[in-house]
């Protein structure tokens, strides 16, 4: 396992994607992500709320997809690519592959010991669910968590949607803090049980000892940030605080890393700060990081030493790392394509065929396996710097 190479309580504004792709692999003990839904909606703050100017976009088209993405997923993950091809319309497959990628690098990042909560609603959380099965393994799944909330709605011709999904996912070697709840009060489990005779029949009885708890079920019953909540910071989609304290107490313990690629306001960071948690935050919005520090300056004052970064993070972790086209890479990348060059699929001899970053150096990609493959020269010379998806139409035009 790697440590971080960032300062506990950091705040990056930018895309997650290459900014997870320089953090060190297996270095967050947990991850809370609640990306935008695909609700075809603009958020925006109201002006005048502290959130003011913050806005996101969740309206996804294909030309979102960048074709490379998609290249990898077919190339080294078939499973997760078959997720994609079974999106119903370009703007669902737009979003899955944005979302897939960052979901591997999610992976890589995550301890053995980690855990994911990923939250969403019905629009795509059926689809998420599917990509987490490929990315995770369905042996990782552990909760479909239901947080069901009240809140004002207009007339439907459906039933009043009154809730989201958290799925949840834990690694091999995660550990998990059971939470207890109290019985309800209808619940006939008040307290201890008693057997009384009532006109000589046998009947149980309870105490009505309402201290007594039971364990944690997968309904959370939250209620929905009201306009006057005190915790509201105007910010689109801010989540409650009870909601992610749940999640932190179960899934990490004092001192643990955790992960919000998706911050907001960083309800997530702000919980895990007050359960003694150390925690790094990511949003593409400016707003969410200056939220955030005030969010802190109020929680902590003068104690807030927060660190605020734009840059791309380096990888500290790659000591061992063999030189891309090094002859082992080589050797595994032949085993793989079982000889084929990845571009014509003509079979070559080893010495003829060349390692190529499926994404470019120059545009974040990495000389892991991962991004790594055999290309012919002719092929590799096509593609140079460009996406897979520029030499497969050169090679098409070409007859291939
Ligand atoms: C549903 S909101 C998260 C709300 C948060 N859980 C809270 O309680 O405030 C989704 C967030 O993802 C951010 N976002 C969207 N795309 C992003 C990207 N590629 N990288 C980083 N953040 C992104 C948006 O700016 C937005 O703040
Ligand atoms: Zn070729």
């Amino acid at each position: 396992m790697a440590e971080p190479n960032w300062k506990n309580q950091t705040m990056w504004t930018g895309d997650n994607l290459p900014i997870m792709r320089g953090m060190n692999s297996e270095s967050v003990d947990l991850i809370y992500l609640d990306p935008p839904f695909n609700s075809k909606a603009n958020y925006a703050a109201p002006i005048g709320s502290k959130a003011a100017g913050a806005a996101f976009k969740d309206t996804w088209t294909l030309s979102d997809v960048d074709a490379e993405w998609v290249n990898l997923m077919e190339a080294k993950h078939p499973a997760l690519h078959r997720v994609l091809l079974a999106a119903m319309t370009p703007s669902d497959k737009s979003y899955l592959a944005y979302m897939a990628v960052r979901l591997l690098e999610m992976r890589r990042l995550l301890k053995p010991t980690g855990s994911i909560y990923l939250h969403c609603d019905p629009t795509m959380g059926a689809y998420l669910k599917l990509l987490l099965d490929s990315v995770f393994g369905r042996k990782a799944f552990r909760n479909e968590i239901v947080w069901s909330y009240q809140r004002w709605t207009g007339a439907t011709r459906h039933f009043q949607r009154m809730h989201d999904t958290v799925w949840f996912y834990a690694m091999e070697r995660a550990g998990f803090n059971m939470l207890k709840e109290a019985y309800s009060a209808k619940s006939k489990h008040k307290g201890a049980r008693r057997t009384v005779f009532v006109g000589g029949q046998i009947e149980q009885s309870y105490t009505g000892d309402t201290s007594r708890q039971k364990a944690m079920r997968d309904v959370w019953e939250i209620s929905y940030l009201n306009s006057q909540a005190k915790e509201r910071t105007g910010y689109p989609t801010q989540k409650p605080l009870a909601l992610l304290r749940r999640i932190v107490e179960a899934s990490s313990n004092p001192g643990d890393m955790l992960l919000d690629p998706f911050a907001g306001c960083a309800t997530a960071c702000i919980a895990a700060e007050q359960l003694d948690r150390q925690w790094v935050g990511i949003d593409i919005s400016e707003k969410a990081a200056e939220l955030v520090k005030r969010r802190m300056d109020a929680e902590l004052g003068l104690f807030y030493k927060g660190a605020h970064r734009t840059d791309i993070p380096k990888r500290t972790d790659l000591g061992k790392l063999a030189p891309y086209n090094s002859a082992s890479n080589k050797r595994n990348l032949y085993g793989q394509q079982e000889g084929q060059c990845a571009g014509c699929d003509t079979h070559f001899e080893a010495r003829n065929l060349e390692v190529d970053h499926i994404i470019a150096r120059v545009k974040g990609g990495t000389d892991h396996l991962e991004n790594l493959q055999l290309l012919c020269g002719s092929c590799n010379r096509i593609k140079g710097d460009r996406g897979m998806e520029y030499l497969q139409v050169k090679l098409q035009l070409k007859g291939f």
